[in-house]
């Protein structure tokens, strides 16, 4: 077992120890004395969240809707492991940038470290590259729905664990796979019904223009290199660009002025924004030029973009994309183009929240079969079952409740219909079904037909409500 308080104090080694050294190794390292450990275990960590049942639908319809969108563009799902080694975000994130300085969820394990996954560009092309999609048609279009972790401040819309719906394209690089890509989000966004997201576009060159862009740079910092943050100071040298992302006020002061790397592009990626501008001209897709945006990750080249809100304050970026044509081979791969783009899923619920789009509810429970003594309850079972195999959402009673009580917890649940079997019933052979919104009565048998039966009066009931 190797201990490892790191900063967040959250560290530790995978070895199997017994259960007496854990103990005494959290009671050293973890809890600070006077930590009540009932709170601990009772409480979620701060940054992140739960989705509780009346939420989730929400999610539900988000991520439908993404996962068709990009299926009609021809994405397909892929899934990757949410740790992989550390060392592939510093490869690909950059170790200069934010997220892998100061962000990262790093264990600790046997031989190397491990990281929760900051983002997924990464770990999707490590995917991509591993099981040799490249050897497939091209380009591949991939999309993904997964958790990210970053250790940054929790706020509204800032979270230590959210989650992103992204999309990779891999083997392109013409300008028409960056307009496909933002008409990709637009197309999403508009899906959800969401209304005023601001589209912003900048071109951040490639390695060959951003040489003499960052002498540039060095030039403009210089003189106020001291009154730099000491992250800011370290990155003057290795990549003045990060100083322009710093989230300290000092330093976003400081460079408010700074050269823009749109006025040094080569002619080859000058030629590659102007026509993503054209195509996004021809495709009514509107754009703000924003030659400050610089994003947080190294491996973007050229096409830069996101989309903005300003319903939900200042954590608006609802997406962000773009561009890294570097990243493949930096990963061991054969240079090749690729791009992608990552929707911030919190942010875009908040966003449709607050701009009152329509979530689709889940459906209800069709009905709710009530049980009086033994018997009843194993018929009532059965009807259930028999329901639900023919696709039917069906409840009965699980708590050997009263039967004025399973009524009620069929009004509650929002059962469509619903029917109580006692020994009369039956004896009978039929019961009385209830339409719980009209309160009519209807009588059904308990026999062979059924199902049948049951059908027809849900049918109908379906039509009535929807005239
Ligand atoms: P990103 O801009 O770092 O890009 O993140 C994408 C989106 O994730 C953001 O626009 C935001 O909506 C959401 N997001 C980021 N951090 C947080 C947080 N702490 N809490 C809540 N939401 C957050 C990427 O991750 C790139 N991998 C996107 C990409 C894919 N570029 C190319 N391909």
């Amino acid at each position: 077992m190797r201990p490892h308080c790191g900063k967040y104090g959250w560290y530790h080694g995978f070895t199997v120890v017994p259960n007496v050294f854990i103990h005494i190794w959290r009671r050293l390292f973890c809890l600070k004395k006077g930590t009540d450990i009932m709170e601990l275990i009772t409480t979620r960590i701060k940054g992140m969240e739960d989705v509780v049942p009346a939420e989730s639908h929400k999610w539900q319809t988000v991520e439908k809707i993404a996962a068709d969108t990009a299926a009609s563009y021809g994405f397909r799902e892929i899934r990757i492991p949410t740790f992989e080694n550390t060392e592939l975000f510093v490869r690909s994130v950059g170790e200069t940038t934010d997220v892998v300085q100061k962000e990262m969820f790093s264990v600790m394990g046997r031989e190397s470290k491990f990281t929760l996954r900051p983002e997924g560009t990464a770990g999707t092309i490590r995917a991509v590259l591993q099981n040799g999609l490249l050897n497939d048609a091209l380009p591949q279009k991939v999309f993904y729905i997964l958790s990210c972790f970053r250790h940054e401040k929790p706020q509204a819309g800032r979270l230590w664990e959210f989650h992103q719906f992204g999309a990779e394209m891999v083997g392109s690089s013409s300008p028409a796979a960056d307009a496909e890509m933002i008409c990709l989000v637009g197309s999403v966004i508009e899906r959800l019904g969401l209304k005023d997201i601001e589209l912003h576009i900048n071109s951040i060159g490639c390695p060959h223009c951003r040489a003499k862009y960052y002498e540039k740079l060095r030039e403009f910092f210089a003189p106020h290199k001291e009154e730099l943050c000491g992250t800011c100071q370290s990155r003057f040298e290795k990549n003045p660009m990060r100083i322009l992302d710093c989230k300290s006020e000092v330093c976003r002061e400081i460079g408010k002025d700074a050269p823009l790397m749109i006025d040094y592009l080569c002619d080859e990626c000058r030629e590659h924004f102007e026509t993503l501008k054209g195509y996004l001209d021809e495709m009514g897709i509107k754009y703000t030029v924003d030659p400050k945006i610089v994003r947080g990750l190294d491996y973007y080249t050229k096409t830069v973009f996101e989309f903005i809100t300003t319903s939900i304050g200042a954590q608006g970026t609802v997406c962000g994309g773009g561009r890294y044509d570097g990243l493949i081979e930096e990963m061991g791969g054969n240079p090749t183009p690729a791009l992608g783009f990552a929707m911030g899923l919190e942010r875009i619920i908040m966003t449709m929240e607050k701009q009152g789009c329509e979530f689709d509810m889940p459906r209800g429970c069709d009905i709710y079969i009530g049980a009086m003594g033994a018997a009843a309850q194993k018929k009532a079972v059965s009807l259930v079952k028999a329901l639900r195999d023919e696709g039917y959402h069906a409840e009965c009673d699980v708590m050997g409740r009263g039967v004025k009580a399973q009524m009620k917890y069929a009004n509650k649940i929002g059962s469509a219909f619903s029917m109580i079997i006692g020994d009369n019933e039956l004896e009978a052979g039929s019961a009385k079904l209830k339409n719980m919104a009209t309160g009519e009565e209807t009588e059904i048998t308990l026999g062979d037909k059924f199902l049948d039966v049951f059908s027809d009066i849900h049918m109908a009931d379906m039509f009535a409500s929807e005239e």
